[in-house]
């Protein structure tokens, strides 16, 4: 088992070099299968979703070959739908982009139902809506999902009942080629969305609108192949800020899209801390004294809720009593049990979470309960003197390039370790 190893207490001071956009990557990947040609795709980040996925796209059929750390050459001429292992596909909520890629390349889908993250129930609903207004009928059973168009897709009006990162991209995916027009309203501005949409384009589709909640997509006959490079990614950029912000250190963040992390910024600003912005980068600083606030995560451009434990976390080292309430998903306060590990002060009532900043926090052996969970409990490691432990750390590797690499870059000491299973926690190096 690996496991992550902090000292804490130390402020982090020095540069983060922020990577490409995971929720932005896995898409973008995905919709390579609606290109028969050549696509270059640059900035992605090194994680293990993202070799995971181009895994699955390999095993469609899909020639795959990367050229440096950071991209990646793809071509889906030879692809074959309905072909993803499901072994792979249930490891990834993204894997759902299949369903549009496949539908807009073959007009018909077949593929596992995806993993993710645990927040409760992460319905497709949408999806599947968006999809039969497609033209497409949907059927699920035992553990697949189908979609199949007797007569082929052709461009619709779709209304989301619920404002849906990947029910927005997936419709995206599947109507490019439909013949007509299709609307979607109530769509999700995400900045990743702008980013599916500004690669289609540079592949010949017409999407037109991504990043308002009104997208309007015209079919064209057939994608051809392009180079892209990906936006960076604000949840890895906020999560640095975060870690700055709790060790009352001083970090200059590049490679980052200030307007993109415009909540976040705010929100740290409100709780004191000192935030220059430039075009490309931001310099977060902060004394270590933070002021309570009150954040309700919303879709973009709302406080993200891939935020929501690393800003728990601040809440727990600020001064006076913080409310945070979690709108998007129904129960994402599971890592709020490793917290209290180490005292933190936390009440949950409904889909708010108390917390009681002030109350010191002690080092202690916690697990990465999820992503984002994960990087909160490295965020509180990086905060609390003494010797944090961190196991299921994989979660964490799914979405954070490098991450013991960056903190020990700026100062930070932390490790990675193997522990053989079964040994005691207390008995490591
Ligand atoms: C994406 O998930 C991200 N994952 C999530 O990030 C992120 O939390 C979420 O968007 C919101 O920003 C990826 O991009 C791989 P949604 P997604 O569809 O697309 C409900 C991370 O940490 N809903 O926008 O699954 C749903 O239950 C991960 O990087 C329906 O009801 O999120 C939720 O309440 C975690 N029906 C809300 O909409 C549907 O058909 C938002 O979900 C679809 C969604």
């Amino acid at each position: 088992m690996e496991k992550i190893i902090i000292n804490g207490g130390i402020p982090l001071r020095g540069t983060v070099e922020i990577s490409g956009m995971k929720n932005g990557a896995l898409p973008i990947l995905f919709a390579s299968i609606l290109v028969k040609g050549k696509c270059v795709i640059e900035n992605i980040p090194a994680i293990n979703d993202v070799y995971i996925s181009l895994d699955i796209l390999q095993q469609m059929g899909v020639s795959v070959r990367m050229i440096d750390r950071t991209t990646v050459e793809l071509d889906a001429t030879h692809a074959v739908g309905g072909t993803s292992p499901i072994s792979l596909v249930r490891q990834l909520r993204a894997s759902y982009y299949l369903l549009g890629a496949e539908l807009g390349r073959f007009g018909k889908a077949y593929v596992g139902y995806p993993g993710g993250c645990d927040f409760g129930v992460r319905p497709i609903d949408q999806h599947i809506k968006g999809f039969e207004a497609l033209g497409a009928s949907v059927t699920l059973e035992g553990g697949y999902i189908e979609a199949t168009s007797e007569f082929g897709l052709t461009g619709a009006s779709v209304f989301f009942d619920e404002v849906t990162v990947g029910g927005t991209m997936n419709i995206i995916l599947a109507a490019v080629t439909a013949p007509g027009t299709t609307v979607i309203e109530n769509a999700a501005r995400e900045p990743h969305i702008v980013d599916l949409a500004n690669f289609l384009n540079t592949c010949g589709a017409r999407v037109r609108g991504a990043g308002t909640d009104t997208i309007r997509i015209r079919g064209v006959d057939a994608l051809h192949g392009c180079t892209y490079a990906i936006i960076p990614d604000m949840i890895e950029a906020g999560t640095y800020m975060m870690a700055a912000a709790a060790t009352g250190g001083t970090l200059r963040i590049n490679n980052v899209i200030p307007k993109h992390l415009e909540s976040i910024t705010m929100k740290l600003q409100e709780m004191g801390v000192d935030i220059v912005e430039d075009d490309d980068y931001v310099i977060v600083s902060s004394s270590g004294k933070l002021r309570k606030v009150n954040v309700k995560t919303q879709p973009y451009p709302g406080f993200p809720t891939d935020m929501q434990p690393q800003m728990a976390v601040l809440m727990c080292l600020a001064s006076g009593v913080s409310f945070l309430n979690e709108s998007v998903w129904d129960n994402r306060f599971k890592y709020v049990e490793q917290l209290h590990r180490m005292g933190a002060s936390i009440k949950i009532d409904g889909k708010t979470a108390i917390v009681e900043g002030g109350v010191p926090l002690t080092a202690a052996q916690v697990s990465a309960v999820d992503l984002r969970a994960g990087a909160a409990m490295v965020i509180a490691g990086l905060a609390i003197e003494g010797k944090t432990e961190i196991d299921g750390i994989h979660c964490i590797e799914r979405g954070y390039d490098d991450i013991v690499g960056k903190l020990r870059a700026v100062g930070a000491d932390v490790k990675k370790v193997v522990v053989p299973d079964g040994m005691p926690f207390g008995m490591m190096a």
